[in-house]
């Protein structure tokens, strides 16, 4: 019985996400707007699913991008950034006319739900890096690291992974780089400065949680 109300929320959601995914996509903006976030966090990775944050959450914010992971951004950036969202779902945000042309099928949530939307963000939220416990990172060992993964972000907190995890999760973030500075047909930025990865992973696995 819960087995199956479960599966009826994930299948409900998994039709909304489509639903609105197919809207945008096919949108004239579809390649714009599919830049903006990566494709690299699904609805079923998003943190205790079925409670009314993660179903609020499915339930407005894929409707002109992929879905936002609630890590990436710490607690005190989730806020403004709803705002902002919440904004243009009203009508009154920038990109006036991009946002205009998809607003007829666009829902906003109210102020209540709004407030759910950004506990459940801000609950499960990145944890940054206190520079007073790592002063390392402001020093030339730091730099790379500094520089390249506080573009989008935060710096996170070295101790959220393992000297595996954070890999992989570098990995992710370089294709995380090239699909959201990239908007299709254009070329990558000349003369951007140079990922420096293992310098990156070297600073991230000496803080690594062991
Ligand atoms: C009406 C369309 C629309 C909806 C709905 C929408 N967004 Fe966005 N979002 C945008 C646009 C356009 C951008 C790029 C410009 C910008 O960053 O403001 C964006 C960018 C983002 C970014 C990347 C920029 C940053 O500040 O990190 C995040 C994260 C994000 N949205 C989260 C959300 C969340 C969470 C929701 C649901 C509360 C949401 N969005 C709903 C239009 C929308
Ligand atoms: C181009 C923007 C961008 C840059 C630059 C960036 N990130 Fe991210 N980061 C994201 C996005 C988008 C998410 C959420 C989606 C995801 O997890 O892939 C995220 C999420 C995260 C998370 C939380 C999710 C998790 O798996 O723990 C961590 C940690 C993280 N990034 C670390 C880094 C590190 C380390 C760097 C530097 C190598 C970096 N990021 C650079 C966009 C970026």
């Amino acid at each position: 019985m819960l087995f199956s109300a479960l599966l009826l929320v994930f299948m409900a959601n998994a039709d909304e996400i489509g639903d609105a995914r197919k809207r945008w996509a096919e949108s004239p903006h579809g390649p714009l707007l599919e830049r903006i976030l990566p494709p690299t966090f699904e609805a079923t990775q998003l943190p205790e699913p079925g409670s009314p944050g993660a179903r609020l959450t499915i339930g407005y914010c894929v409707q002109c991008h992929n879905l936002a992971n609630p890590a990436m951004h710490n607690a005190a950036r989730w806020p403004s950034v709803v705002e902002r969202m919440v904004k243009r779902m009203a009508g009154r945000g920038n990109l006036g006319g991009v946002m205009s042309e998809m607003m007829a099928g666009v829902k906003a949530p109210s102020a209540e739900e709004t407030r759910t939307i950004v506990a459940y963000l801000r609950k499960h939220a990145q944890t940054p890096l206190d520079p007073a416990r790592y002063p390392e990172v402001n020093a030339p060992a730091g730099e790379a690291f500094r520089l390249a993964c506080s573009q989008c972000h935060v710096l996170p907190d070295p101790q959220r992974h393992s000297v595996a995890e954070w890999r992989a999760v570098v990995a992710r973030m370089q294709e995380n780089m090239e699909w959201m500075n990239r908007v299709v047909g254009t070329k990558p930025v000349p003369g951007e400065p140079q990922l420096r990865v293992e310098e990156i992973l070297a600073f991230l696995e000496k803080h690594a949680r062991r």
